[in-house]
């Protein structure tokens, strides 16, 4: 019998408990594929008293995570999260000749290059496929299948705690934490959701995406974000109302020579295949030069679509580590930025919705109007209700503008905000036509 690949598992939650039940429950399949075993030879959690799922044999847990660089094991998977002691453990499994297999994209983004600088050094391979939307392989299409390409636009519904908890309440009415409850009770959400739900999470993914797509490696705090945590179920209507859906987008895309980035929520057509995707499911847009538009869908989270691409990884290692190492020894070289330099975020164009809350008096839809003009922004469409609401004599208004630079836009709502009718500050959202 050959050699078994012998797996560490640092963190047996959500995912480390996927991973284990598909190695266990598919070991005959794994072995013919690779031609060896893969073989779960230790397992690393928090606290060794909690309740385990019947998969993981009681004998392999331990709190002590030296065990995963002194005893023999040839491959690491962290399914721990967090940064912190992990990146130390993690490290030190490279230095110690294990190879590496990560879920954790906040790690990746922030430590990637260290990271990737320590497996070069010691000849290790990393994957990294469940870090970035879950189940679906995006990481292998980007670096085998559209190897032919110069990549020009990435689009992506990335973090399946949002989409699912925008689904919820655009569906079935939810309120946002509601919404927010199910999809941690689901598994969908991470450890801290205010990541998943402030924007952290898909920037995280985009900078792990736009790093192989671009070759640029841009510190989180360049990437402009926003999240769905203030989002107003009153905007998902109104929304709706003007034949869109909200979507927490991250994008990229090469314009000029130079790479625009953000995420945000959109408003994107109801028709639009993005405004498809519903629940925890992501999907990647991705535009080639020679293939052109590409459309990647599948389940972003949750136990088994995210363990699926770890052991997929780890049938990689099994069976052709030699070209993973080569791989890992391409990916964020340290200190490197090869790609074009990143626009601010102001010199981007869309469209935008705003809404905002007035005393309902004459005068004010032509003041706002005459705002928006001065900075060179015309209006679309707008909405007005008739008041019904409480305290009375305030209306929401809401207008749909077109095609406007973000920084006259921008300036043109800190108008609105300074002017005395305005009861609350402005809401806005860009809209992808
Ligand atoms: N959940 C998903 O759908 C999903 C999807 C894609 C990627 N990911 C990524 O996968 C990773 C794991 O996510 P998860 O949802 O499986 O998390 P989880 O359910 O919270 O599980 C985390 C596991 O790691 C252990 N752990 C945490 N810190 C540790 C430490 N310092 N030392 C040893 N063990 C430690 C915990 O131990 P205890 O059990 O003892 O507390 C737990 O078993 C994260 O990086 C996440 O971003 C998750």
């Amino acid at each position: 019998m050959p050699q078994a690949l012998r797996i560490g598992l640092l963190g047996c939650g959500t995912v480390g408990t996927g991973v284990a039940k598909i190695l266990s429950e598919k070991a005959q399949e794994l072995t013919r594929i690779t031609g060896r075993p893969l073989t779960l030879c230790r397992v690393v959690v928090r606290d060794v008293t909690k309740l385990r799922d019947s998969v993981i044999p009681v004998n392999l847990i331990t709190g002590d995570p030296t065990t995963l660089f002194s005893e023999p094991l040839d491959v690491v998977v962290e399914v721990a999260g967090g940064i912190g002691p992990i990146r130390d453990i993690v490290i030190k499994c490279l230095e110690s000749g294990r190879d590496l297999i990560t879920a954790n994209k906040a790690l990746l983004a922030e430590w990637g290059s260290e990271i990737f600088e320590q497996a070069r050094k010691h000849g290790r391979a990393i994957g990294f496929e469940a870090a970035v939307a879950g189940g679906i392989p995006i990481i292998r299409a980007i670096s085998e299948g559209m190897v032919a390409n110069r990549i020009t636009a990435i689009l992506g519904i990335l973090n399946g705690t949002s989409n699912y908890i925008l689904t919820r309440m655009a569906d079935d009415g939810l309120t946002y934490s509601e919404a927010l409850v199910e999809a941690q009770k689901m598994g969908y959400a991470e450890a801290n959701p205010s990541l998943d739900v402030d924007g952290t999470d898909a920037a995280h993914k985009l900078a792990i995406l736009a790093h192989l797509a671009f070759g640029v490696q841009p510190p989180l705090e360049s990437i402009p974000r926003r999240g769905i945590n203030n989002l107003d179920a009153v905007d998902i209507c109104f929304a709706s109302e003007l034949g869109y859906t909200i979507k927490l987008l991250a994008e990229s895309w090469n314009r000029n020579g130079k790479l625009a980035m953000h995420v945000s929520p959109v408003l994107l057509k109801k028709q639009a295949p993005m405004a498809q995707v519903r629940g925890a499911y992501n999907a990647v847009a991705l535009v080639g030069d020679a293939v052109e538009d590409t459309l990647y869908y599948g389940k972003g989270a949750g136990m088994l679509p995210t363990a699926s691409s770890i052991v997929a990884n780890l049938v990689d290692i099994a069976s052709s580590r030699e070209r993973m190492v080569q791989q890992s020894r391409l990916l964020w070289p340290k200190g490197k930025n090869n790609g074009p330099p990143i626009l601010p975020d102001t010199d981007l164009k869309s469209r935008f919705y705003l809404r905002l809350l007035v005393p309902d008096r004459p005068g004010i839809m032509a003041e706002v109007a005459g705002i928006l003009a001065t900075f060179k922004i015309s209006i679309a469409s707008v909405i007005q209700h008739e008041s019904t609401s409480s305290p009375p004599n305030r209306v929401q208004m809401v207008i749909m503008t077109h095609e406007a630079f973000a920084s006259d836009f921008r300036l043109a709502v800190a108008e609105i905000d300074r002017r005395a009718f305005a009861i609350f500050p402005v809401t806005h959202y860009p809209v992808a036509d």
